[in-house]
Parts: structure tokens; sequence; C-alpha cells
């Protein structure tokens, strides 16, 4: 039998575990999301997310081994998020998983999460090939990778400060909006009328594909103090929605058009959108028009596959694992700051 890989993904707000098996794919998978416990502080709030991947992970294991029929002594390696992340949530995860492989005596591995992201697109049929172009767009990171294998990554551009969710986020806050900020603004501005606000695109014509998205939150804030009754401070729900439908656009504007820059740059007509701006639906339509337009193709994790979760961790262990034995050494560290590149290096 082939082998059987555990995934645990504990690096933010999200318990996600999964199993997945070489030649079979996804046996099972289970996320517990802790949005409802962070929402009441509008975001997410470290010390709370620790303690509750403690009480989450174990119970998840069980649940998707139960699925999955599958028994411990069948699971052949483990692989968790070893970074980057918040630094108690990933050492949920790593300790979790470098105890339970000790006790079976298998391998454990340690996974960069936005290399889980990266990869997810895979477990989607049709998957894109190698050589490919990775937007990577999360609440974290906002890069262009050019990818040409399994831990084969080179940065071609990434943000200078804010990331493209954390823009959503940001924005959706100032909006009044609940957390997390990009689903509820996209929802929003689809009730918008486009067009009405113009919100600037922060280094759209660079020349390179470098990013920049703080100062879109500070012209947000401008036109929504201008946008505000004086008295009531309160803007009516036209406005709000139009304005939510303008940050919508810049965002993706700028994102469509550093995707399309960097598939002319490296020559690849393969683009794969990974991390959780991805789900957003305008970004969606706008690259397949764009990039189908030069006949390029555009590749998206499944929905549930967009957002944090533990499948993607699972698949790129059992990638890994599949180029290179894993280690019987479960002395470990988490890496909250951590660089894809280098990672692929190591
Ligand atoms: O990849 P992810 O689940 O977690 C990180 O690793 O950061 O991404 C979360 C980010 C958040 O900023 C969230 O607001 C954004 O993805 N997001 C969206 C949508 N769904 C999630 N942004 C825009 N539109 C969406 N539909
Ligand atoms: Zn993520």
């Amino acid at each position: 039998m082939s082998l059987i890989t555990l995934g645990i993904e504990s690096s933010c707000d999200e318990t996600g575990i999964a199993l997945y098996q070489m030649g079979r794919g996804l046996l099972a998978h289970t996320l517990h999301t802790q949005v409802a416990m962070h929402s009441e502080y509008g975001g997410v709030v470290p010390e709370l997310a620790s303690r509750d991947h403690v009480r989450r992970v174990i119970p998840l294991v069980r649940q998707v081994m139960r699925e999955a029929d599958v028994s411990l002594a069948q699971i052949s390696a483990i692989a968790y998020t070893q970074g980057p992340g918040l630094g108690g949530a990933l050492l949920v995860g790593a300790s979790v998983a470098n105890a339970l492989a000790y006790a079976l005596d298998i391998p454990s591995i340690g996974i960069h999460h936005l290399e889980g992201h990266l990869l997810s697109p895979l477990l989607s049929d049709p998957a894109p090939e190698f050589p490919f172009v990775a937007l990577l767009v999360s609440g974290g990171h906002t890069q262009l990778m050019r990818v040409d294998g399994i831990g084969q990554y080179t940065l071609l551009g990434e943000t200078l400060d804010d990331a493209a969710g954390e823009a959503f986020d940001k924005s959706a806050k100032l909006l009044g909006l609940g957390y997390p900020g990009g689903p509820e603004l996209a929802k929003l501005a689809a009730r918008g009328r486009p067009g009405l606000y113009k919100l600037p695109r922060p280094m759209l014509h660079s020349g390179d594909l470098e990013f920049s998205f703080s100062g879109l939150k500070t012209a947000v804030l401008t036109l929504v103090k201008q946008s505000s009754n004086d008295e009531q401070k309160i803007m009516d729900e036209q406005t709000r929605a139009d304005i939510a439908c303008a940050v919508q656009e810049a965002i993706v504007d700028v994102l469509a058009n550093k995707s399309r820059a960097a598939l002319a740059q490296t020559g690849l007509d393969q683009l794969v959108v990974a991390g959780g701006v991805g789900a957003n639906k305008l970004l969606r339509e706008r690259l397949n028009k764009d990039i189908g337009k030069r006949g390029g193709k555009v590749f998206y994790p499944d929905l549930e596959f967009c957002t944090d979760n533990g499948a993607m961790i699972a698949f790129a262990g059992a990638l890994r694992l599949a180029q290179q034995p894993g280690k019987k050494d479960y002395r470990f560290n988490v890496k909250p700051r951590w660089n894809l590149a280098e990672s692929a290096a190591s």
C-alpha cells in the first residue's frame, strides 16, 4: 500500500487536518475555524488561537481517521505547518505532529504554509503542469513566484507593505464590516455601483512585479470620512457598497495586471492562484478574461482549499516525501517568519 500522510495545519485561526494517499488522493479532510471566537475582537487573538488548536487537534485527527477508515498503524508520515504564522499556534501543530510521529516511529516533515497554498491547485482536475507562475494572495502574503517543480520556487515580486488580504480586511474594518473582511467586503461590493469612486492603484505602472497596498487603506479612510454624514458619522448603505466596490476593483486591477506582466516576463502561459484572496469572484473573472485573451490558462484550488486547510499540508508533505524520504528526527522548531524561496533551498 502506498504512503498515507497525515497533514496538520495550525498556523493561524484554523485547525485543518487531512489524510492524503499517493495514487489515491485525499482520503479525508476536516477543518475547524475559529472565526466566530475571534470576530468579537475584530481580528485574531494569538493566545486564544493557540489554546483552541490544543483543544481541537487530537479530536480532529481522530475524526479524519474514522472517516477514512485508517488506523494509526497505516499512517506512514506526518506533515505539519512549520511556518510562517503565529508562533504559539504553529507550536501546537508541530508538537502534536512530532510526538505522534515519534510514538509511531514514522517520519515527520515541516511544511512551509505558502508551499501548501502554492501546490493546492494540483489537487484539482485539471491540474497545472510545471513550470507555472503562482500568484499567492493571502492575509499575510502577496507574492508572484515562478514554480519549476516541487521545491523549485523563484520569487518574481512581492508586496512592499500590506498584503492583498490585509488590504481587504483593513478596508472592510473601515467600512464597519466584520472579520474576516475579504468575503464580507466582496458581498457588500456586489450591491455597489462600479466606477463611482476612483481609488489609487499603487505601483500599477512601476515596471516591476512589486506591490504596495498600504496607500489604498489611507485613501479608503479619507473616502469614508468624506462620505460620512458629519452629524451622525454614518454612511448610507448604498455609499458603503459603492466604496466596497471601488476597493475590490482597485485590488483586483493591480493583482490582474501584475499577474499578466509576470506571465509576459517569464514567457509562461499558466497562472496558478493560491491563498484566501483566490476565493474572490471578481478576481477570478478578471484573471480568466485577461489571461484567457492572451492564450493563457488560470488554475485555482477548489474553493474549500483556497483558504487555510489541512489538505494542502498533507499533499505538500506527500510530494516532498516522494522526492526525499523523511527523517526520523523529532527535534523541531517553528518559523513564524520564513521566506519560501529560502525554504525551498533548505
Ligand atoms: O490563505 P488564508 O486563508 O489565510 C492566510 O494564510 O492568511 O487567507 C485569508 C485572507 C483574509 O485576508 C481574507 O479576508 C481573504 O483571504 N479572503 C478574501 C476572500 N475570502 C478570503 N478576500 C477577498 N475575497 C474573498 N472572497
Ligand atoms: Zn494561508
